[in-house]
């Protein structure tokens, strides 16, 4: 049963908004992840894609790199969500380059306990992530240990999908979880997010929301797009 926000989720934690840049102009990133940031983006929020886990490729360190100057000019976390085989090779890497958190797939390594240590000794934010098919049972054991668990409402691999309406039953009961255990991580969703869905996507329990298309190729400007979902989301 979805309940609305006000029982699912304390409303101590405002509702984070992270611009996903997969769907920016590319030949402009850096103007246009500055829009979506100084408009009320909270996180940016950076796909990285190697062709393996997923049927695309995207981006590397290098682009992380090339915006932590300017996250730290405004207060922003670079939020990195790795779609990668093998993550434990690259950890290193994206801690040099400036991520905040690094979320890693349950479905992309056998030893995601030794992954969490791993992120946690370079000083980075752990997140974790699954698939919209993949059981909650792979992320329980670790709910504790993460600052973020990010549910995934589409498939991941490619920006611009249609948002899987049986997500937000998956919002709900990851929010019971949380707050039956105890745990302090943030609950973000990712895929499909629009300003059509952000209210009842909030209201499910979800602590921070991930738009790309929705933002960066919306029906309004950039800016006009980030202020229309603040002010959906002030309202949960
Ligand atoms: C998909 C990515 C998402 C995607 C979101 O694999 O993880 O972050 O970029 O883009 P929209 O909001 O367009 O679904
Ligand atoms: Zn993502």
């Amino acid at each position: 049963m979805i309940q609305n926000r006000a029982s699912n989720k304390d409303k101590s934690r405002p509702v984070i908004l992270a611009p996903s840049i997969l769907a920016a102009d590319f030949a402009r990133l850096g103007e246009q992840a500055r829009q979506a940031l100084e408009a009320g983006g909270d996180w940016l929020h950076i796909d990285i894609m190697d062709g393996h886990f997923v049927p695309n490729i995207s981006m590397g360190p290098i682009v992380v790199e090339a915006l932590r100057p300017l996250a730290d000019e405004i207060g922003a976390l670079l939020d990195v969500h790795l779609m990668i085989a093998e993550p434990a090779r690259y950890l290193e890497a994206f801690q040099v380059a400036g991520a905040d958190r690094l979320t890693v797939h349950v479905e992309a390594t056998p030893d995601m306990p030794g992954i969490i240590t791993t992120i946690k000794k370079l000083g980075v934010r752990a997140g974790v992530t699954l698939k919209p098919s993949t059981p909650f049972e792979t992320v329980i054991p670790f709910l504790s240990a993460v600052d973020l668990v990010l549910v995934m409402s589409v498939e991941p691999g490619f920006g611009g999908q249609g948002y899987i309406p049986a997500s937000t039953q998956r919002i709900a009961t990851l929010r019971q979880l949380l707050d039956e255990s105890g745990a302090e991580a943030w609950l973000e969703v990712d895929g499909g997010v629009h300003l059509g869905n952000a209210a009842e996507i909030a209201g499910a329990g979800a602590d921070a929301l991930v738009a790309g298309s929705s933002i960066f190729r919306g029906d309004g400007s950039i800016t006009e797009n980030v202020v229309a979902y603040r002010a959906i989301l002030a309202g949960v």
